[in-house]
């Protein structure tokens, strides 16, 4: 239905050495491209391996290629997925880094957060922190929950379900709901 214009951009937000969460970005991905439910832009934080930016990007002089390039694939995206590991309760650096950096381009963006931990808990404390930084920046941070408990178990390297049909069924339930606000978001472009 929306795989000829719909843009998903899955923003992979370890730069960890060993990263497992990163596994649950490559499963998203190639759940979505599968369905035929979106193309999909996947944004690795760890091959930006950016460094702590001293400016948000508007007021940043010079202007690293690589941040102009990463606003642009944000700004190109219909929706975006951040898949977040948890670290001691938030997020981790990196992504709030990355974050900063841009504003306008946040603005009415569907944001759907997935959260990964080693616990049982699946990074549910990091919903309220990361939510709330993006609904600041006036981003649309969608009602859905994709919480990864034990993520090292949940996936192979390459990013395949040790159990695909229960992964699937919460992953179409998330995905969804992500897919509704970008719809919304296009009629409400469309009329205006
Ligand atoms: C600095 C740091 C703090 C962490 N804090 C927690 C935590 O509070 N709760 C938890 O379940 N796991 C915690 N973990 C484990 C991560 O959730 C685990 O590494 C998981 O695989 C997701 O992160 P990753 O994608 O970087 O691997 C922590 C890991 C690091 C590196």
């Amino acid at each position: 239905m929306f795989a000829d214009m719909t843009r998903i951009a899955i923003l992979s937000a370890s730069v960890r050495n060993g990263r497992k969460s990163h596994r649950t970005a490559l499963f998203l991905q190639r759940f979505i491209e599968q369905h035929q439910l979106a193309q999909v832009d996947l944004i690795d934080l760890a091959a930006y391996d950016f460094p702590i930016f001293h400016e948000r990007l508007r007021l940043l002089e010079p202007k690293p290629a690589a941040a102009i390039e990463f606003a642009q694939r944000i700004i190109g995206a219909d929706g975006v997925i951040i898949v977040t590991p948890e670290y001691n309760g938030g997020y981790p650096a990196a992504l709030k880094n990355a974050i900063d950096l841009l504003y306008d381009e946040w603005h009415r963006k569907p944001v759907a957060i997935c959260t990964n931990s080693d616990g049982s808990f699946g990074g549910m404390q990091v919903i309220t922190s990361l939510q709330f930084s993006l609904w600041k920046m006036r981003a649309w941070t969608v009602p859905a929950l994709f919480p990864i408990p034990k993520v090292g178990n949940a996936f192979n390297d390459e990013g395949t379900a040790v159990e695909p049909e229960t992964m699937e069924k919460r992953a179409t339930a998330f995905i969804n709901e992500l897919l509704w606000c970008v719809e919304a978001r296009r009629r409400m472009i469309t009329q205006a």
